[in-house]
């Protein structure tokens, strides 16, 4: 499966979820993830991310290898997105932000 990792949190640019086959995409109020049991690992959501937040399972970095069993946590009460939608007000000033795990909102 592919995992969404923390450079997403209170960006949500969601341009992800346009190119995604299956419609694996979850949305939460500042985080997106992808649910892991539709996730067909075609790896066309990668590039379309503005700040590299998606990786295979097998890539995620070793400090963010939390966000794996978040993903699939968050999956099973987030409700799909499947349409790209105007990222959050302030995405552009915490896309430079590393270290915003708690920022995340559920
Ligand atoms: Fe969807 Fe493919 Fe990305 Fe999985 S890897 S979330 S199937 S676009
Ligand atoms: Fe998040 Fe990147 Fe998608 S910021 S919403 S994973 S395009």
């Amino acid at each position: 499966t592919f995992v969404v990792t923390e450079s997403c949190i209170r960006c949500k640019y969601t341009d992800c979820v346009d190119v995604c086959p299956v419609d694996a995409f979850r949305e939460g109020p500042n985080f997106l993830v992808i649910d892991p049991d539709d996730c067909i690992d075609c790896a066309v959501c990668v590039p379309e991310c503005p700040v590299s937040a998606i990786y295979a399972e097998e890539d995620v970095p070793n400090d963010q290898r939390d966000f794996t069993p978040l993903n699939a946590e968050l999956a099973r009460v987030w409700k799909p997105i499947t349409r790209t939608k105007p990222a959050l007000p302030d995405a552009d000033t915490w896309s430079t932000v590393q270290d915003k795990r708690d920022q995340l909102e559920r």
